[in-house]
């Protein structure tokens, strides 16, 4: 298993252009299940999740083709519809072939996702939405079976909404699902992450009719079949928020590409309040493709941030800030209102000499002067984000063990810090 070795305190100054969204490019993938027509997707990560969908589709029938950072999907066997447990224990995303499989083939038979580092993560919400469409819902051997009586779901009105918010995945499921279904469904506390806006743009060029994605209701006019179409992937919005922390830790300057800004407002709010600049650079036509330049002043301020579904703070860039507030001059109050115990990366911090006091979902950050170079580890992909932040900035030398669960999130973290100053090098198990 790989390792990063991070000498810290070294100043970031450079330019890096931000990928495709991994968290749309998951659902965009599936929803190439709902079509026979080839879909083309641009802007697709290198990405060990973004591997394992691949791999799940095309035991489901799916064949790619062209380039794999723009993809050509294109099924041509709907005869397996089995999501096995060998691939959704990798990868929980899996579960979002479920809805297009549904509507598409009339059945669908998907290994029930388990619990993962970051909590429970029930998948009922997705279930209750696709029941509410007609579909017939048993649990076998661990896996979920669903049918469509008649080969087709019904359209109704569904409330999406949990305890802890909106789903994210399961608004995409219900939504897919929803665009061959007869009739029209509305989908009430729909999830208003960008990456849901983008899978309805996706699905609108493929022929569905789909209003009001983005807004807390989405109302979906069925159709009869959908076509192919040819899409570009939004940014990964938590990426650019990952570099921004990263400009700031090391009081660095970084000029951000294809930034999507639109879509990080509760980030440049939160980070602004820090003492973190967030400067437009030029004219900026498509607010998802910004060009930006990200500087911190010497001093950072302690705040509170509260994680919330979107356009609120994301759950997804919690554990980077922390890392970042370690060294702000005061007191900073998180509180993780999505997954309630995304905290691993609280007790690592800590043996860098972070001062954490955590109590339930909320953590109380009281910065320190400098954090200390140590050995650390966490199975989280964010928590190792802010575990790799947090090198950058200590003093000394910090491994950052297991680093395949930043492999599944961020294309090739190291290499693009080191070209903009980082000293960081990956080391696998036989050098280490
Ligand atoms: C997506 O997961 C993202 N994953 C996560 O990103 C992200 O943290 C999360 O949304 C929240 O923004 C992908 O897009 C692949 P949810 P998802 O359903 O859709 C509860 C990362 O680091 N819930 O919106 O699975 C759930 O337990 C990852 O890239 C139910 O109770 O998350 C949580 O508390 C990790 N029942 C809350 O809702 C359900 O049926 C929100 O989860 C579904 C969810």
């Amino acid at each position: 298993m790989d390792s990063f070795v991070i000498e810290g305190g070294r100043r970031l100054d450079g330019t890096i252009r931000i990928n495709g969204s991994k968290n749309a490019a998951l659902p965009l993938m599936a929803a190439a299940l709902l079509t026979d027509q080839p879909v083309t997707l641009r802007g697709v990560p290198d990405l060990a999740d973004i591997g394992n969908m691949r791999r799940l589709l095309a035991e489901l029938g799916v064949e790619f083709s062209g380039d794999p950072g723009a993809p050509r999907l294109k099924v041509t066997d709907e005869g397996e519809s089995h999501a096995r447990y060998d691939i959704v224990r990798t990868m929980r995303a899996s579960i979002c072939v479920l809805g297009p499989m549904l509507a598409r083939r009339g059945e669908a038979r998907v290994s029930m996702p388990g619990g993962c580092a970051i909590g429970d993560r029930p998948v009922d919400l997705h279930l209750r939405g696709l029941r509410a469409l007609g579909a017939q819902i048993d649990l076998d051997g661990g896996d979920i079976i669903a049918r469509a009586p008649g080969g087709r779901l019904r359209g109704d009105t569904i409330f999406l909404g949990g305890a802890f918010g909106s789903t994210v995945l399961g608004t995409a499921n219900v939504m897919s699902a929803a665009t061959l279904a007869e009739g029209t469904t509305v989908i009430e506390s729909a999830a208003c992450e960008p990456e849901v806006v983008d899978l309805a743009r996706l699905l609108t060029a493929m022929g569905a009719k789909i209003e009001g994605a983005g807004s807390p209701r989405i109302t979906v006019h069925g159709v009869h079949r959908l076509g192919g179409a040819d899409h570009a992937v939004i940014p990964d919005r938590i990426e650019a928020a990952t570099y921004m922390c990263a400009a700031a830790i090391t009081n660095g300057s970084l000029v951000l590409e294809d930034c999507p800004l639109d879509c990080l407002l509760a980030v440049t709010d939160r980070l602004e309040a820090v003492g973190v600049r967030v400067e437009l650079l030029g004219p900026c036509p498509d607010m998802l493709r910004c060009r930006c330049r990200v500087t911190a002043e010497r001093v950072l301020r302690p705040i509170e941030v509260t994680t919330q579904p979107h356009p609120g703070f994301p759950t997804d860039v919690q554990a980077q800030l922390m890392a970042l507030l370690c060294l702000a001059e005061g007191n900073s109050v998180i509180t993780e209102k999505i997954f309630p115990e995304r905290f691993l990366h609280v007790a690592e911090l800590s043996r860098m000499g972070a001062r954490l006091f955590r109590q339930g979902n909320t953590v109380v950050v009281s910065g320190v002067r400098a954090l200390k170079g140590a050995p650390v580890m966490a199975s989280d992909l964010r928590a190792s984000a802010g575990l790799v932040l947090a090198g950058l900035a200590a003093q000394g030398t910090t491994t950052v063990n297991r680093v395949y669960h930043l492999d599944r999130g961020y294309e090739k973290m190291e290499e693009r810090l080191a070209a903009v100053g980082a000293r960081i090098e990956r080391v696998s198990d036989r050098e280490g």
